[in-house]
């Protein structure tokens, strides 16, 4: 397993659409397993393949909360089969666009059909937070992150400021300055 270099908005390979896998084979077993290992150094929840610049519909999650612990997930393929009308809201955060968080609304329960790391088709009922990743999550294999679903005004100022983020920290690394520590993560709200 190897820990992957995790992108960050505006990057342009965030915003593709990623290609289903044929099967579930060795390289995708290779690639779900990095993408693990990467998602607990962030550390964060969920992860999708294109989060780490590979455009295949894969993601992972493994939630370890007081009220909910899945254990690691593996996803190939996923797709939402069925969703509630009922709607829930939380404050999502996002390992690509770091240390900022907001509140999204998403149907509270839905059902996802995908290929387990055994190549198996599963299908699994969602809701409370595991439905929010499992939606978050596809949503970047379309090449939508959830700052797509806020208001243009805010998601522009986060934009703006993960690029002056960028840009202070491209030009400390050119003067040969030591990185920033990062910043402690809100303990409410997930990176997925
Ligand atoms: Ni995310």
């Amino acid at each position: 397993m190897a820990i992957r270099t995790i992108l960050t908005a505006p990057d342009p390979r965030l915003k593709k659409k990623s290609q289903p896998v044929a099967s579930v084979d060795a390289e995708v077993r290779q690639l779900m397993d990095d993408m693990l290992e990467t998602m607990y150094d962030a550390p964060g929840i969920g992860l999708a393949a294109p989060q780490i610049g590979a455009l295949k519909r894969v993601i992972v999650l493994d939630i370890d909360r007081e009220d909910v612990k899945t254990g690691p997930i593996f996803m190939a393929n996923p797709e939402i089969i069925e969703a509630s009308d009922e709607d829930a809201t939380y404050e999502e955060g996002c390992l690509s666009v770091p240390e900022h968080y907001s509140d999204v609304v998403r149907p509270a329960k839905v059902t996802v059909r995908y290929l387990d790391r055994d190549g198996q088709a599963k299908e699994l009922a969602c809701e409370g937070l595991l439905a929010t990743c499992v939606q978050h999550e596809i949503d970047h294999l379309d090449g939508i992150l959830f700052i797509d679903h806020i208001s243009s005004l805010k998601r522009n100022m986060i934009l703006r400021k993960l690029l002056k983020a960028r840009k202070e920290q491209e030009r400390d690394e050119a003067e040969g300055k030591p990185a920033k520590p990062k910043t402690k993560k809100k303990e409410s709200a997930g990176a997925i």
